[in-house]
């Protein structure tokens, strides 16, 4: 099971200090065979939650990164930037990005291409609005996000997808276990056909994770992890997800 905890633009120094400390103390040592932790921390962080998450299992990883390799972009961060720092992932697609900054498919399929290029492992985001989950149009909207990925230039790309209701996230709203189920499998499905395929088709479910629903979306074969945002910025909470 992979967790992984996309802290978004909260925190400060204290705070990675902190929750740095609790999660290499009390959830890696207690984390079980096979599972991994992903910390994704505000850019400005991540060199130090890196550095000390050096010689231990945490990976880290950015939440997004430019779609240029380098030049005059001010106040983006390069996906070899990243890649500089030691961290091994980077967020892409999410629907904050996807509704605040207009990502399209066009842009993301550039943004894709410089982390191939860069050697980092990409958690490609997915998941459709309220308006297209009662129209029904979910698995047509996921068809489209996921069409990216067969781009003749990210052959070989290192990825996984994160399925995430739009209008699960921070809403305190989960799709029922089941149609969780169902459209992991469906993504799963896609992704077998994908001109680019990964290694391994893995699913992780993000949207309003909380230490009383993980247990049950866990539970599911399909669900190979999870991404998580409010909770993971209290140790506590995040904990009782990993354990
Ligand atoms: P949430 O966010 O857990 O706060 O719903 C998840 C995400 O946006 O990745």
């Amino acid at each position: 099971m992979i967790y992984a905890a996309n802290w978004k633009m909260n925190g400060d120094k204290d705070f990675v200090n902190s929750i740095l400390s609790q999660i290499k103390d009390n959830i890696l040592p207690n984390l079980s065979d096979g599972s991994s932790l992903i910390l994704c921390p505000p850019t400005i962080y991540l060199s130090d939650v890196t550095d000390r998450c050096k010689n231990t299992s945490i990976q880290s990883g950015a939440q997004d990164c430019s779609a240029h390799e380098n030049g005059a972009f001010t106040g983006e961060v390069s996906a070899q930037m990243i890649s500089g720092t030691g961290a091994h992932w980077v967020i892409l697609g999410h629907s904050e990005r996807r509704q605040y900054h207009a990502e399209n498919n066009l842009l993301l399929t550039d943004k894709l291409r410089t982390a191939h290029n860069a050697g980092l492992k990409v958690i490609f985001c997915v998941g459709e609005m309220h308006q297209h989950y009662i129209e029904g149009t979910t698995r047509e909207i996921l068809k489209d996000q996921l069409s990216v990925l067969n781009d003749a230039s990210l052959a070989n790309l290192n990825y996984i997808i994160a399925y995430e209701p739009v209008w699960a996230i921070g809403t305190g709203l989960v799709p029922a276990l089941e149609e969780i189920d169902l459209i992991h499998q469906f993504i799963k499905t896609l992704l077998k056909d994908t001109a680019n395929p990964p290694k391994e088709r893995t699913v992780l479910y993000g949207g309003s994770v909380n230490p009383d629903n993980a247990k049950d979306i866990k539970s599911l074969a399909s669900v190979d992890g999870v991404l998580v945002g409010g909770a993971s910025l209290s140790s506590d909470k995040f904990k009782q997800i990993c354990i």
